[in-house]
């Protein structure tokens, strides 16, 4: 049964689904069911779709930051419904959100794991590696460097990097430019300058720089800050070589408003 949503179809449809039979376009259905906020455009989950695809067959480590109402997680735990592996999400604020009990009814949740608390202070052990991660928490340059850093010594060559709001968040296109200061990372899909939010991923090839001070993982106290304001400064003159890694500090306001199914 579809909706008069046009692709959407309501997420209970899905109740009883053969996952491991799961179709790529019945997976898109799934994420896109019972769409009521732009939340992430068909291209863009497309994009992690391709990103996951490009390993195959294959189990998975896959990780994100932000569950939000869970598009992309749906993409996610497909994946592992039908090849196997596990999915992590870490969260800030995590409910009660609805679409946890859904997915719970859909027999995918038991291929999630939930770690709650703030992904910029994320722990992560030293020697799992990680074979795709999607970053869509919050969307300034802080987030987006203090996230990447928290993982950035899991990923290893052929792993995907995600990010969103690429197009609408001047943090995002700041904190790509400066993790390829330090990092080799290779475009590898591209859904942004069309309708949405956009989003990139890459592929990870390699620490190209070594002796930067960036090169060691995050401890539990560490922050990845440049001065005041460089998080609201659009084309700030900071290059990742000249961020200071300082003592954690929350920012001062909250930014994310959005309901999440909150
Ligand atoms: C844009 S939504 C994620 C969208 C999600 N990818 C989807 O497909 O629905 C952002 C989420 O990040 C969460 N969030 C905000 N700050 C966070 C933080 N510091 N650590 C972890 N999660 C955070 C919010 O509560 C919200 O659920």
């Amino acid at each position: 049964m579809f909706t008069d949503k046009g692709q959407c179809r309501p997420l209970m449809d899905f109740k009883g689904f053969d996952w491991a039979a799961a179709t790529d376009e019945e997976r898109m259905e799934l994420a896109l069911a019972d769409v009521n906020e732009a939340g992430m455009s068909h291209n863009e989950l497309r994009a992690i779709l391709l990103g996951l695809n490009s390993f195959g067959k294959k189990p998975l480590v896959t990780v994100e930051t932000g569950l939000g109402y869970g598009f992309s997680t749906r993409i996610f735990l497909t994946h592992a419904a039908k090849y196997g592996g596990e999915h992590h999400i870490f969260e800030s604020l995590p409910g009660p959100r609805p679409i946890i009990e859904m997915l719970k009814e859909l027999d995918l949740w038991k291929y999630a794991t939930l770690h709650v608390g703030d992904a910029r202070k994320a722990v992560w052990p030293e020697d799992k590696m990680i074979d795709f991660l999607n970053i869509d928490s919050e969307h300034s340059l802080g987030f987006v460097m203090n996230e990447y850093m928290r993982f950035r010594m899991n990923l290893t060559n052929g792993s995907v990097v995600g990010f969103h709001d690429v197009d609408c968040c001047w943090g995002v296109r700041r904190g790509i430019a400066m993790i390829r200061e330090i990092d080799r990372i290779h475009l590898l899909c591209d859904e942004s300058r069309h309708a949405g939010a956009g989003y990139q991923c890459y592929i990870f090839r390699g620490h190209d720089r070594p002796d930067c001070n960036y090169w060691r993982r995050f401890t539990g106290d560490e922050s990845f800050y440049a001065d005041e304001g460089v998080d609201t400064i659009p084309n700030s003159p900071y290059m990742a070589s000249e961020l200071k890694v300082i003592p954690f500090r929350e920012p001062e306001t909250k930014v994310w408003q959005g309901s999440g199914g909150l």
